[in-house]
């Protein structure tokens, strides 16, 4: 119930302020993301790696409002790539990025988004890395799948994400589920209206399961998003069905949920990507997190209250 609102305040600068202020609020978002310089995401990084897991990094820096913004999360994401590559993590490192940090959502943003995160992705293939594009609410849907598109002609590694909770995202799956192709499934995080996106959390999960099924059929490269226990074994189940390898998909999870469950996936030889963001602008990010579980705003406001 309160998750819409808490997906509406994520888009609220005064709600953004209040929040950012409280002294509570820091020890909470350490829990999400793995620190506001790249130096302290780099010692997050290093230690998931030396665990066995691979890891995807989101600069934080969506919705944008100008274009000089676009221009520095490029460059961030520019020393990301030169980092990544000093570092000898290339082999295990990817970057996923939000194209409203690049500037879909300005005036003429479909261009200025391809034009900003095309220098990302070629950075991200001569270090010998790759840039899979985050999906975000579904007004930009079509952009972002376009500019994949044109992306992969030349970087066929580009990785896309899909939503469950869009009715169109079957039609999606088999439209990416080709050779090459590198696609991450999730439920979705965004406050979407019933005309467009399942409401009911069954639907979602059903609709996760279909997509599932046709990602795991298909040639391409399957990322499993979810947390969801049942999503992971019905994953498992699925890739044994269609014969494939444990090299050949992978499982995908969000920095600092269920770590005991990442670590448990490797043990069993599984593929197991951490996502994990980094930056100032992490507000956002942080109000999806706090939106998608009751218990993470109930414990939120305790502290709150209980100062
Ligand atoms: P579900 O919400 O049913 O949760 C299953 C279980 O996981 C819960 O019972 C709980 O134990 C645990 N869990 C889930 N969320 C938690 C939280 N916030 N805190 C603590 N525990 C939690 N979305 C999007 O719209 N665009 C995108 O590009 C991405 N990218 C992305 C990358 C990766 C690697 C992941 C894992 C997820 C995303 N998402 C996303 C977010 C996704 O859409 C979805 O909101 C979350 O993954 C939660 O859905 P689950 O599949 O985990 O299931």
């Amino acid at each position: 119930m309160l998750g819409p609102v808490l997906l509406a305040a994520a888009r609220s600068d005064s709600i953004r302020r209040l929040v950012s202020a409280a002294p509570v609020t820091r020890p909470m978002v350490d829990r999400f993301v793995a620190g506001e310089q790249l130096d302290q995401a780099l010692e997050g990084i290093t230690s998931l790696t030396s665990r066995g897991m691979e890891v995807t990094i989101d600069h934080l820096g969506e919705d944008i409002t100008d274009r000089s913004e676009a221009l520095r999360n490029r460059d961030a994401y520019l020393a990301l790539t030169e980092a990544l590559a000093a570092a000898g993590l290339a082999d295990r490192a990817e970057m996923s990025v939000k194209l409203s940090a690049f500037g879909q959502a300005l005036p003429g943003g479909h261009e200025l988004a391809h034009a900003n995160v095309l220098p990302v992705v070629e950075a991200a293939a001569a270090a010998g890395t790759t840039v899979t594009l985050d999906m975000e609410d579904h007004t930009t849907v079509d952009s972002t799948l376009a500019i994949l598109g044109e992306l992969r002609e030349r970087f066929p590694a580009t990785g896309a994400v899909v939503q469950s909770y869009l009715f169109r995202t079957e039609g999606d799956c088999h439209a990416l589920a080709g050779e090459g192709s590198r696609v991450r499934l999730v439920k979705g995080a965004y406050n979407e209206p019933a005309a467009v996106a399942f409401q009911d959390k069954r639907e979602v999960d059903k609709a996760y399961v279909r997509c599932l099924k046709i990602l795991m059929a298909g040639k391409g490269y399957p990322m499993v998003g979810s947390h969801d226990p049942r999503m992971v074994a019905i994953a498992q189940d699925l890739a044994t069905r269609y014969g494939r390898k444990q090299d050949e998909y992978e499982f995908q999870m969000l920095y600092g949920i269920r770590a005991a469950e990442q670590e448990r996936l490797v043990a069993e030889g599984n593929r197991m990507r951490v996502y994990v963001p980094y930056g100032t602008e992490w507000y956002g990010y942080f109000m999806r997190r706090l939106a998608e579980r009751p218990a993470n705003l109930a414990f939120f406001l305790r502290s709150l209250v209980s100062r």
